[in-house]
C-alpha cells in the first residue's frame, strides 16, 4: 500500500492545488467549459496529503470523489477561482495550478434563456483574469509556483514562454497529441520544465505522475536553500 507507506516528507508544508475546469454561464441553462476532469489536480492534492502536507484544493466542477483530509473549496467560474486562490495565496509554501481555467467568458450573461432565432449566433466574450500570472507577480520569497500547460503544438516553446511570462518555478507540460496523455484518461505523459532544464516523464498513472512532480518540487526547494 504505497498510499499509507509514503514518506511524510511534506510535513509542515502548506500546499494549495487547483483542479478541474471552470464553467462560465451564457444564460440560466448554458455554459462554456472544457474537457478537464480534475484527475491530475485531485491526484496531486491526495499525494500531498499522504506525504503530510496541509492541503487546500480549490476545484472547479468535477465528478470526482473529494480527497479526504484535504480542505476542499468548490468554485464554478474563473472569477470565483481567482478570488479563492488569491485570497489564500500568501500563506502557501507551494501552489500548483492544475486547473483548466477559462480564458474568456461571455461578456453578458442573459437573465433569461436565449431563444434561437436566425441561422447564426455570435457570443461576445471577454478575457478572464490570469490567476497564475497574478500569483507570479505577487510571489512571496521562498514560495514555489507550479503551473500546468496543455498544448496541441510547439509544447516546449510555448510552455517555456508561460514559465517566463508568469514568473513560475516550474511548468508541467502536456501534449494533447500524445496517446496516453491529456484529459480524462488514467495515465499521463508530462514534461517537467524549469528554468534550466526539461525532463519528460514516462507514461504512468496520474497518481504516480503526481508523486514524481512533487519529488522534483521538493528537491528544487532543497537546492535553493543551500
Ligand atoms: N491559468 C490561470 N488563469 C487563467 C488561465 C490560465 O491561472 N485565466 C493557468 C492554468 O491553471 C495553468 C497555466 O495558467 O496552470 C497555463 O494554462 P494554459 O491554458 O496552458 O495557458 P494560457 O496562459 O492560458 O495560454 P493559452 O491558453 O493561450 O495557451
Ligand atoms: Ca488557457
Amino acid at each position: 500500500l504505497k498510499e499509507v507507506a509514503r514518506e511524510k516528507d511534506m510535513r509542515g508544508l502548506k500546499v494549495l492545488v487547483t483542479a478541474g475546469p471552470t464553467q462560465e454561464a451564457v444564460d440560466p441553462v448554458r455554459y462554456i467549459t472544457n474537457h478537464s476532469t480534475g484527475r491530475m489536480g485531485y491526484a496531486i492534492a491526495r499525494v500531498c496529503m499522504q506525504r503530510g502536507a496541509e492541503v487546500t484544493l480549490v476545484t472547479g466542477p468535477s465528478a470526482l470523489k473529494k480527497p479526504e483530509f484535504v480542505k476542499v473549496v468548490p468554485v464554478t467560474t474563473a472569477k470565483e477561482m481567482f478570488d479563492e486562490v488569491t485570497g489564500r495565496a500568501a500563506e502557501q509554501d507551494i501552489i500548483i495550478k492544475a486547473a483548466a481555467v477559462a480564458d474568456y467568458r461571455p461578456k453578458y450573461i442573459s437573465d433569461e434563456k436565449v431563444k434561437k432565432k436566425g441561422d447564426n449566433l455570435s457570443l461576445e466574450l471577454e478575457r478572464t483574469d490570469d490567476i497564475l500570472a497574478y500569483l507570479g507577480m505577487h510571489k512571496k520569497e521562498e514560495q514555489f509556483l507550479c503551473g500546468f500547460s496543455m498544448e496541441t503544438e510547439h509544447m516546449l516553446e510555448n510552455s517555456r514562454g508561460k514559465l517566463q511570462k508568469k514568473n513560475l518555478d516550474m511548468i508541467v507540460a502536456n501534449s494533447l497529441k500524445v496517446e496516453g496523455a491529456g484529459f480524462g484518461g488514467d495515465t499521463n505523459i508530462v514534461t517537467i520544465i524549469t528554468k534550466d532544464r526539461d525532463e519528460q516523464l514516462g507514461k504512468m498513472s496520474k497518481e504516480d505522475t503526481a508523486a514524481e512532480i512533487l519529488d522534483r518540487i521538493l528537491s528544487f526547494r532543497e537546492g535553493q536553500e543551500k
